[in-house]
């Protein structure tokens, strides 16, 4: 019975992990540019969240870049990244407590109109990083979906689509 289910899960590890990383290029390719534009934010505790999200999108973007191979594996590099994550993870609702505005600030007023709904998807957000697992490829692979679907979930509520395109 073990190995049937721990068989099955893999399997479905593996066809579920193609469209997984889709996603996550998508919402990757979707963010960038983050890391250099301010996208003219001038209250600087917006400024301050914005930043957050930029330093665990620049984390994620390593994890994901392994799981594809398109960087070598590197476990000391992952578990910085996951060391990162488990830190801004922790910290978005600290950083978002109070509704500070800017007119380029993406956060949706239901942020804090649903504060704790929103403070569950952080949490969640956290759960998943800390339960990355950078001891191996296969490791990562199979633990980096939960935290790229906790990103992906909060924002198709509490972030308006942004600055491109594509819708995260
Ligand atoms: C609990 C909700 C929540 C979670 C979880 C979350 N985000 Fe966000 N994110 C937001 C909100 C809200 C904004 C918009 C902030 C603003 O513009 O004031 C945002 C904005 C962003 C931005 C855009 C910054 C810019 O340049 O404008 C990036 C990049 C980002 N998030 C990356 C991530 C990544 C990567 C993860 C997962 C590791 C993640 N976020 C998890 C709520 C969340």
């Amino acid at each position: 019975m073990f190995y049937f289910c721990s068989h099955l899960a893999i399997r479905s590890i593996r066809r579920f992990w193609p469209s997984v990383f889709a996603a996550a290029a998508v919402l990757i390719m979707a963010l960038a540019g983050g890391l250099s534009a301010n996208h003219g934010i001038s209250n600087h505790k917006v400024q301050a969240r914005v930043d957050l999200m930029v330093a665990q999108k620049a984390a994620l973007a390593v994890l994901t870049e392994m799981a594809s191979t398109r960087r070598p594996f590197n476990r000391d590099q992952a578990r910085a990244a996951r060391k990162t994550l488990k830190g801004t993870t922790e910290k978005i609702p600290k950083r978002f407590r109070r509704p500070h505005r800017d007119p380029h600030s993406l956060a949706k007023p239901a942020v804090w109109h649903n504060w704790d709904d929103f403070t569950r998807h952080a949490e969640r957000a956290n759960a998943a990083a800390n339960g990355l697992n950078t001891r191996t490829l296969v490791d990562l692979r199979r633990s980096l979906p939960a935290l790229i679907q906790s990103c992906t979930a909060c924002h198709d509520e509490y972030k308006e689509p942004g600055h491109e395109f594509t819708t995260h």
